[in-house]
């Protein structure tokens, strides 16, 4: 894995965070996006509780490395490198948070896609803008804004290339929260300790039977909710957390993990 592009700290609390260091603009080139994989990999083996993906401070990733781009064949590998890596930071059984503190453009927007939540800064930008380049979203964008923001509103973003600003991004559900630049760390840190202190099993099966359920109909999904809420009384902490609430009520338990 290069380093330089890419880094992961493994902090003592339980959370993971990812860096893009790749240069200026931080495009995802070859290199990030299979560092990225890497990553994934490795996270997956060793799972920490809650995991961050982060960029720059102006630029969170400004997408694909353009100067990478060459005719159909090679696109066939840039976009089956992104649905890889993206697909495998997405399917992490942990809450991954993406901290978007500035513009995340093209692959910087899927990828902030391909996580669960996004905190933005007011000073973020994001936008599909492929289209621009005569080309269409490859990382996901076409599939990963249309369940976020609709089919209707996914169109017009994609087919116009147009960007939109922090406070329309919380608008059309693309950002989860916008805060000031300065409170950006501090409030995707404060999200990411309460869910390290949390039920990790639950919340892992909670991810899961949410993902799992979009992926097919109401009733497939219910299924997989059967499935996964009798599966969640295997874990340590649903003991914990039942015999917690009988005794001191909502909110009190104290969590192992497991
Ligand atoms: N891939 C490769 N190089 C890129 C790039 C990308 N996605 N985005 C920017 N760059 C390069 C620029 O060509 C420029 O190179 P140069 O210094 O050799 O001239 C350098 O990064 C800085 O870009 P610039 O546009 O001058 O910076 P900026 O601060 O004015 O704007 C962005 C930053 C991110 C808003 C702007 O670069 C941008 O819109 N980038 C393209 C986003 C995009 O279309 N992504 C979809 C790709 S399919």
């Amino acid at each position: 894995m290069d380093t330089n592009v890419i880094e992961l700290e493994r902090r003592d609390d339980g959370i993971a965070v990812i860096t893009l260091t790749n240069g200026k603009v931080n495009a995802l080139s070859g290199a990030v996006l299979d560092g990225l994989h890497a990553i994934a990999t490795e996270l997956r083996a060793d799972l920490p509780k809650v995991i961050i993906v982060t960029g720059g401070e102006r630029i969170f990733a400004a997408g694909a490395d353009i100067s990478e781009f060459g005719g159909p064949d090679e696109a066939a590998v840039i976009t089956r490198r992104f649905h890889d890596a993206l697909g495998a930071l997405a399917a992490l059984p942990r809450l991954v948070i993406a901290e978007v503190a500035g513009y995340a453009l093209g692959g910087g927007c899927e990828l902030a896609m391909a996580c669960d939540y996004r905190i933005a800064s007011t000073k973020a930008v994001f936008g599909q803008p492929e289209i621009l380049l005569g080309i269409i979203p490859g990382g996901g964008g076409t599939q990963r804004l249309a369940r976020l923001v609709g089919p209707s509103r996914a169109k017009e973003l994609c087919i116009t290339g147009r960007q939109v600003r922090a406070d329309e991004a919380l608008r059309i559900g693309l950002a989860d929260e916008v805060v000031e630049p300065d409170a950006l760390r501090p409030r995707v840190l404060e999200l990411a300790e309460s869910v390290a202190a949390g039920a990790t099993v639950a919340q892992a099966l909670t991810k899961a039977a949410i993902d799992r359920g979009l992926d097919g109909d109401l009733d497939t999904g219910l299924g997989v909710e059967r499935e996964l809420f009798t599966e969640v009384f295997r874990s340590s902490d649903s003991q914990v957390g039942v015999a917690s609430f009988l005794e001191h009520g909502p909110g009190k338990a104290n969590f192992t993990g497991s």
